[in-house]
């Protein structure tokens, strides 16, 4: 009633559907810490925020993130019109739910998933979620098998490359498993078998081997790692699993390269992640987990719920959470297909490809992943270039309004800094032209002008940047 009052109180003009925004709410800094005693009208509060949004820089030119920022207008359409249901209630959207056991179907035979088994996975909000929910069962599968042989379970281990995304880290870090990690040397930013070997021990829950490293979009020998461990299953008894991170690769490779070995093909390779949200080609909140087969997942992590109405299993570290992604996803399966996901993906390579070859062509660049697996450019500054940093030309290029991410690598390759491009979907053969130029205009500022005393130095320090 108060609200109602208030809003009779305000001029025509200031009541939200006057033609104009009420000056009141336009001269008043925005609340930013005290839950306003008053309402405003929808047209200003949307106003306000929209404007502010602008401050955000333009999705198109954000070629420093995987995750999608384009989606046709149908896909985004289907997102939008079931935006308001929570894919968790299964009783009361169970529509939702038979399409998301399709995807999941579709994932497996994408994944090659052999014919006996009978592969399992859900949805995430994205690939760290997923790689979380992987892992942890491959701790509980150790841990389970280690109890029954009446062994200790209180000191297990995981192996992988400094290469993986930081949810790995955090994965050790949060569920209390010693991370043994391999670092990377100036001129390997993978690992491979001969690198995992000593690591290896009975209390090892899993290896993790990355489709399309965050750092060079490169791949770990994952092929070479599932020999070792077999080898290891037939020497020791140790049947130790693979979890790949498929994050970026796992919806480029099976398209680019299905010859490619990577998946469940591999006989240890017993999860597999996915981001949805990155050439999965579905906006933001949406990843996928698969197991090769219900035995790789331990019964004892799956809850059962009644309170949504029916019996409900679920298995994820998240509860409530829209339903666009999944359906986004199964809008992209069934409206591209193969030969849609292969031409997009073939695409964002060529366009990598060429952008990657006219970089290094100028002889300003360093291609760091040559023969490249993603579609990513990840470079490094010629060592003739001796005045500026990659630091300094993604901040040059930032004024334009690209965004380009530059980095130094994890270690014990921190001396080595990248820029890195990652070629999305709508990225065009124009914007391509638009960029390398733009580059070029950059780098030529950039080598007149004076570099300050400590950027100086820190070339010194950084001596390939
Ligand atoms: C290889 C890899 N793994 C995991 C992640 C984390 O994915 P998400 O952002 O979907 O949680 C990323 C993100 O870029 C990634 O590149």
């Amino acid at each position: 009633m108060k609200k109602k009052n208030d809003l009779e109180q305000l001029k025509d003009s200031e009541k939200g559907h006057a033609s104009t925004y009420s000056s009141r709410y336009f001269k008043e800094s925005v609340p930013k810490f005290e839950l306003p005693e008053k309402s405003m009208p929808a047209n200003a509060a949307y106003q306000l925020i929209h404007d502010e949004l602008n401050m955000d820089c333009n999705p198109a030119l954000n070629l420093a993130s995987f995750v999608t920022t384009w989606m046709e207008p149908e896909g985004q359409k289907i997102m939008m019109e079931n935006m308001h249901k929570n894919f968790i209630d299964h009783d009361e959207y169970p529509q939702t739910e038979v399409i998301h056991n399709r995807c999941i179907n579709i994932l497996a035979r994408l994944f090659n998933s052999p014919k006996e088994c009978k592969t399992i996975g859900t949805c995430t909000v994205g690939s760290s979620e997923a790689i979380m929910l992987g892992l942890l069962a491959h701790k509980w599968k150790w841990k389970n098998r280690r109890k029954a042989e009446n062994k200790p379970y209180d000191k297990p281990n995981i192996i992988f490359g400094a290469d993986a995304h930081i949810c790995w880290d955090k994965f050790a870090k949060y569920f209390d498993v010693e991370m043994r990690m391999i670092p990377m040397e100036k001129g390997r930013y993978v690992i491979n078998a001969d690198l995992v070997k000593p690591l290896i021990d009975e209390n090892t829950i899993c290896v993790g081997t990355i489709l399309g490293t965050t750092f060079t979009g490169q791949v770990d020998a994952i092929e070479e790692i599932n020999t070792l461990l077999l080898e290891i299953k037939k020497e020791k008894g140790w049947d130790i699993p693979i979890h790949v991170d498929g994050a970026s690769g796992g919806f480029v490779v099976p398209f680019s390269d299905p010859s490619y070995l990577w998946d469940f093909r591999l006989e240890q390779v017993k999860s597999i992640n996915v981001s949805g949200h990155k050439y999965g080609l579905v906006y933001p909140g949406v990843g996928w987990i698969l197991w090769r087969d219900e035995n790789d997942f331990p019964e004892d992590l799956i809850f059962n719920v009644n309170y949504l109405g029916g019996k409900m299993p679920t298995y994820t570290l998240n509860f409530s959470r829209n339903s666009m992604g999944v359906l986004g996803q199964y809008y992209n399966f069934i409206r591209l297909g193969r030969e849609g996901y292969a031409h997009v993906m073939k695409n964002c390579l060529a366009n990598a490809q060429y952008l990657g070859q006219n970089l290094e062509k100028s002889g300003k660049f360093h291609m760091i992943n040559q023969g490249q697996i993603l579609p990513i450019v990840a470079l490094r500054l010629a060592d003739n270039i001796k005045n500026f940093t990659v630091f300094h030309l993604s901040a040059e290029m930032r004024k334009r309004g690209w965004v380009i991410s530059a980095y130094t690598l994890p270690a014990n390759a921190e001396e080595v800094a990248i820029m890195r491009i990652v070629v999305k979907e709508n990225f065009s053969r124009e914007m391509a032209e638009i960029l390398l130029s733009d580059i070029m205009e950059a780098c030529e500022r950039l080598a007149k002008s004076q570099m300050p005393d400590e950027d100086q130095d820190k070339v010194r320090k950084h001596p390939i940047c």
